[in-house]
């Protein structure tokens, strides 16, 4: 069986005013009733193919974590300080069996099709138990300087993975528009399959510093609390010794070994990913009218195309705009074109929410 490790790292500006760093995107329902993180779980909820989830994440968050993964969540790893996934998914990894088959997803994408991204996840498992390091390729759309980049290589065995040639992660956009034009390239999907004792291997190769930093901090750490026994079962917490875990390089996986290793590879995943980067993307993600609207919470809405409202409680009353989302959330009222949408992080109040 796979064990799902779950990623629920710091907080965006993004998606302000609905996220705040409170209770920032991973948290919320942005699409359907689940939030993210529950969605994320959901997935990797067939007991047949999967254990019990590995959440990982910072004590900022811990009680939105603990509300929402549900009776049958396994261990949770509280980070003193966020040092970024390398970190993450070696603490991880070093509280698994080496054997064991870790499927790293984020808890902040939304997937449209959960019964591909099962598949894919089955595929990922297969490589990574020969010891690749699996990325999930999705076909690039844009030239986003936001992800990473894979490049196909020769396929491995009769399944769908192929070796990653090359693995780039946040190229320019002058790179990027490179990429996409190839067709060579897809993007990382960011969500990874590793057998734990091979990833802490190739961490080891490639970022000595970090490995042994995090076997630090792992063999210095406690169990802790839950529901339940501690170290046992639904509630478990795991916490890493502060002082050694604050002594980690704060490195993102992607960087630290993914774009280094010579065993990375990718399965193809065709699952309606979003990474709901900012409200434009969110929007898409939407169900929307016959005009391409979305409405969440009192509105009332004449002549408009492509607008998105979503309110939490003062009736929005729009005419003739297209190409707009207005959003309401605690006396906070964002009003912004889709080209704007890329920006709200810049605005004072979502970068000092
Ligand atoms: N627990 C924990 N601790 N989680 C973290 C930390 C941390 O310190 N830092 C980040 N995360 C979580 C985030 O919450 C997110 O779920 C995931 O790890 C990825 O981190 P991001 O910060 O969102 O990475 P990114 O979006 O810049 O880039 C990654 O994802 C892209 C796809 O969305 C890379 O893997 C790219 O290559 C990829 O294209
Ligand atoms: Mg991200």
């Amino acid at each position: 069986k796979v064990t799902p490790v779950i990623l629920c790292g710091g907080s965006g500006t993004r998606l302000w005013p609905r996220s705040r760093a409170a209770k920032p995107k991973p948290f919320l329902p942005l699409v359907g009733s689940n939030t993210l993180f529950e969605a994320t779980v959901a997935r990797c909820a067939d007991p047949a193919r999967f254990a019990a989830p590995m959440v990982v994440t910072g004590k900022a968050h811990l009680a939105h974590v603990e509300a929402q993964l549900g009776p049958d969540g396994g261990e949770i790893i509280v980070e003193p300080c966020p040092r970024n996934t390398a970190a993450a998914i070696a603490l991880a990894a070093l509280r698994l069996p080496e054997e064991a088959v870790m499927l790293v997803c984020p808890s902040d994408h939304h997937i449209a099709d959960p019964a591909a991204f099962v598949a894919a996840a089955a595929a990922a498992a297969e490589l990574a138990a020969q010891d690749w390091l699996v990325s999930f390729g999705i076909e690039a759309r844009a030239p986003e300087t936001g992800f990473g980049y894979l490049k196909r290589g020769e396929p491995i065995g009769a399944g769908p993975g192929s070796r990653v040639a090359q693995f780039v992660e946040k190229p320019d956009l002058a790179r990027a528009r490179q990429f996409l034009a190839s067709g060579d390239y897809a993007w990382n999907g960011g969500i990874f399959a590793f057998r734990a004792g091979f990833f802490l291997s190739e961490l080891a190769r490639h970022r000595p510093d970090i490995a042994a930093a995090a076997r630090a901090a792992a063999a210095g750490g406690q169990k802790a609390g839950g529901q339940k026994a501690a170290g046992q079962g639904a509630g478990a917490q795991f916490h890493p010794d502060a002082a050694a875990f604050a002594a980690i390089r704060s490195e993102s996986v992607d960087y630290a070994v993914m774009e280094h290793t010579d065993r990375a590879a990718m399965v193809p995943a065709d699952m309606g990913w979003s990474d709901i980067g900012n409200w434009e993307a969110l929007h898409a993600a939407r169900p929307r009218d016959a005009d391409g609207n979305h409405v969440s919470g009192p509105a009332e809405l004449i002549d408009c195309r492509n607008v998105l409202v979503d309110s939490d409680g003062p009736r929005v009353n729009v005419i003739g705009l297209e190409h707009v989302m207005i959003v309401v959330d605690k006396g906070e009222i964002l009003v912004t074109t889709a080209a704007g949408a890329q920006q709200v992080g810049k605005l004072h109040g979502a970068a000092n929410q």
